[in-house]
């Protein structure tokens, strides 16, 4: 954490209404998965008998457990670790066997129009045969396979298939520039990567294969050579696709040589499942690694219980990217493992217009809509007269996640998009928790438009100061896991001391999340966002740091400070500053901006991509020398700059501030 943020201070003058309150309807109440309050004294009263119970009861093991938690060696948990299972068979076989196969898994809808409509028994056909692909490429238990795929069925097929075999998959999000890709592909040693030619993005496919190419082709980093023997191409696209001899290979010509004959075999409990990386407050992204057994468990049981899923006749909808943690858990595991069945969008919510995912809601009847306050807002700034034109009727549950839910957009989300009565559940978790862990359960809370409300059954969450201590209520703070749960991280890729630094250096035993919480008159949770140098950009976490780097990674940048500005959209945007390197003419101020936006975004993403660069002749440091990004802050945000007194030289901030006014309004 940095030292100029004041943190707690700060949080704790953002007050909420607290007033406003929506309690489930009786007819929400009668039918809801979880309607007796008894539910959350039962499990705290045991939290381990609880999460044991969930673990018995939703999934099948081939091989039961008799320990449930070991937190001998904290942090490092270990949960059911003596029992074995084999997720793919938790998500697939099972469903069949029980009878449902008939039932749709995913209802595919690709960005131009096309459709596939894929049944419980043909998802595990195709992860069948996949699987058996996989193996004869040499796929083996604890393997690491790398996929970097568009939103097409093929991507779950894929993670399905690593993980059949015992292996852990490592999803790239496909917005992600080869040298972000290459990093992640090194960091886990994958020897196979799973990608396709391009996936439809606004009218066009944008590529995915030439950027594998170009990753594979950068310079071995640290002197060790790269790991990767095999690329799997799906065909998504059409495009023209540069194919190296004895490296690539397109699944839809090796599949043909497989048969759906495939056995599953349990794995311990404690196997890895999957390695997804996150931003933190260094430069370096980290692996946050999950395993199998507690993570299938927590995202079984909230999926059913938050979202209120009735697997027989709801269509549940998350409109998030598989690649993050979001599609993972609430595409990937928790739908199928439930059996439920679900839309698979492919594109952009405006392509070809802003209809396009009410009209989607409307063909599919989609009945639990998940997406992120950041869409909500765009939404709203289009009208509400787009939406009004579809029939949404078939929508009984909203859910949003990835960043704090302003109450305005929470009432317009429950007004115009839910018709002034589905619940709405506000789900606050982490890449970390693997599943949520602060939300209403929609048969029971009483909805407070902006707040998380209370931690899930059988998970201890607690709002506490800087020594550690809980507040009061009506009191702000850090907020902490006080309990291992189920899906908790179980370590940094690659880093274990890494894992010990960030999340429980601070607070001994507790998992520290990063994020400041405000605790209202009734103990109900408001998050007031991250505490640290992480932003939070259209619910995607971005590390300052990371990007500062890249930005004096170019050429003509000496110095440069990022900042998470207010953004009306998007939440926060990127705003950086930047000190050119002197005398040398490398580039216009005027070329600055442009370029600098573009670097950034080729060298991390086009997520990264600064809103604004502002070059500056200085920046605001203190006597000590370090950047005082509160006050560039203050800048970017409009605000008057706050207290400059620990400024070495004060008049810094004045200048900087001018200059973000003038450019302001020359736009
Ligand atoms: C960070 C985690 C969890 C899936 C998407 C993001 C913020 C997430 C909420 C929410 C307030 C939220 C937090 C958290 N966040 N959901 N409902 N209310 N803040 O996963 O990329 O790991 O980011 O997103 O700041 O720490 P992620």
């Amino acid at each position: 954490m940095s030292d100029d943020h004041g943190t707690i201070e700060s949080l704790s003058a953002l007050a909420h209404d607290a007033g406003e309150s929506y309690p489930p309807s009786p007819e929400f109440r009668a039918q809801a998965n979880q309607n007796s309050s008894e539910i959350y004294l039962r499990a705290a009263a045991d939290p381990e008998a609880y999460w044991a119970e969930q673990a018995q009861n939703r999934l099948t093991w081939k091989k039961p457990f008799t320990e449930v938690l070991d937190w001998t060696n904290p942090p490092f948990a270990k949960w059911f670790a003596d029992g074995e299972l084999n997720v793919a068979e938790n998500c697939l076989d099972r469903h069949v066997a029980n009878g449902h196969g008939d039932r749709v898994a995913i209802h595919f809808e690709g960005e131009p129009g096309d459709t596939r409509t894929i049944t419980y028994a043909e998802l595990t056909h195709e992860v069948k045969r996949a699987a058996n692909m996989l193996a004869s490429l040499g796929v083996t238990a604890g393997d690491r396979v790398a996929i970097y795929m568009p939103m097409i069925p093929e991507t779950v097929i894929a993670m399905l298939a690593v993980v059949r075999l015992g292996a852990a998959h490592s999803v790239v999000f496909g917005g992600f520039s080869a040298e972000s890709l290459r990093a992640r592909i090194d960091d886990v040693e994958a020897e196979l990567v799973i990608t396709a030619d391009g996936g439809y993005r606004k009218g066009r496919v944008s590529p995915l294969k030439p950027v594998v190419d170009q990753a594979l082709e950068l310079d071995d980093a640290d002197g060790k050579p790269g790991t990767v023997k095999h690329v799997l191409v799906v065909n998504r696209g059409g495009n023209e696709v540069n194919m190296v001899d004895g490296r690539d290979l397109w699944w839809h010509e090796e599949i043909t040589a497989y048969d759906g004959e495939h056995t599953a075999q349990g794995f311990p409990a404690e196997n890895p499942l999957f390695i997804l990386y996150t931003s933190g407050t260094t430069g370096k992204p980290k692996g946050i690694l999950h395993t199998t057994g507690g993570y299938l468990t927590q995202v079984t049981t909230t999926f059913s219980d938050v979202f209120d899923i009735k697997p027989e006749s709801d269509v549940f909808w998350c409109t998030a990217d598989v690649g993050w943690v979001t599609g993972h858990s609430y595409i990937v595991y928790g739908p199928l493992s439930n059996g439920a069945t679900q839309v698979m969008y492919e594109g952009t919510p405006d392509t070809p217009d802003w209809g396009r995912w009410w009209q989607l809601i409307e063909k599919y009847k989609v009945s639990i809509f998940y997406t992120a306050p950041t869409a909500i807002r765009s939404c709203m700034k289009v009208g509400r007269q787009v939406p009004e034109q579809y029939d949404l009727s078939s929508l009984r549950l909203l859910g949003s996640v990835g960043e704090p839910i302003n109450p305005e957009a929470w009432r317009w989300y429950r007004d115009v998009i839910g018709a002034a009565k589905a619940p709405i559940v506000d789900t606050w978790w982490q890449t970390e928790t693997g599943a949520m862990m602060v939300a209403p359960l929609p048969g029971l809370t009483s909805l407070k438009p902006g707040s998380s409300q209370i931690a899930q059954p059988g998970i201890s969450i607690a709002v506490v100061d800087d020594d550690g201590n809980p507040v009061e209520n009506g009191q702000g703070g850090l907020l902490v896991v006080e309990r291992p749960w189920p899906s908790m991280v179980r370590n940094v890729w690659g880093d274990p001391q890494r894992f010990i630094d960030t999340y429980w250096d601070k607070f001994g035993d507790k998992y520290f999340a990063g994020d400041g919480a405000r605790l209202d008159e009734d103990g109900d949770i408001w998050f007031l966002g991250r505490v640290d140098d992480v932003m939070n950009v259209s619910g995607h976490r971005l590390s300052t740091t990371e990007i500062e780097s890249a930005l004096v990674g170019h050429h003509a940048v000496a110095e440069a400070a990022v900042v998470g500005a207010d953004d009306e959209t998007t939440g926060q945007a990127v705003v950086a500053f930047v000190i050119l390197k002197s005398q040398q003419h490398l580039i216009t101020e005027a070329e600055a901006e442009q370029e600098l936006r573009s670097h950034v975004a080729s060298h991390i993403g086009a997520i990264a991509r600064p809103r604004n660069v502002y070059v500056v002749n200085e920046l605001p440091k203190t006597r000590s020398g370090k950047i005082m990004r509160r006050l560039l802050k203050d800048a970017a945000e409009g605000r008057k700059i706050g207290d400059t007194t620990t400024l070495a030289d004060t008049m810094v901030m004045q200048l900087i501030s001018d200059r973000v006014v003038a450019e302001r309004e020359a736009k």
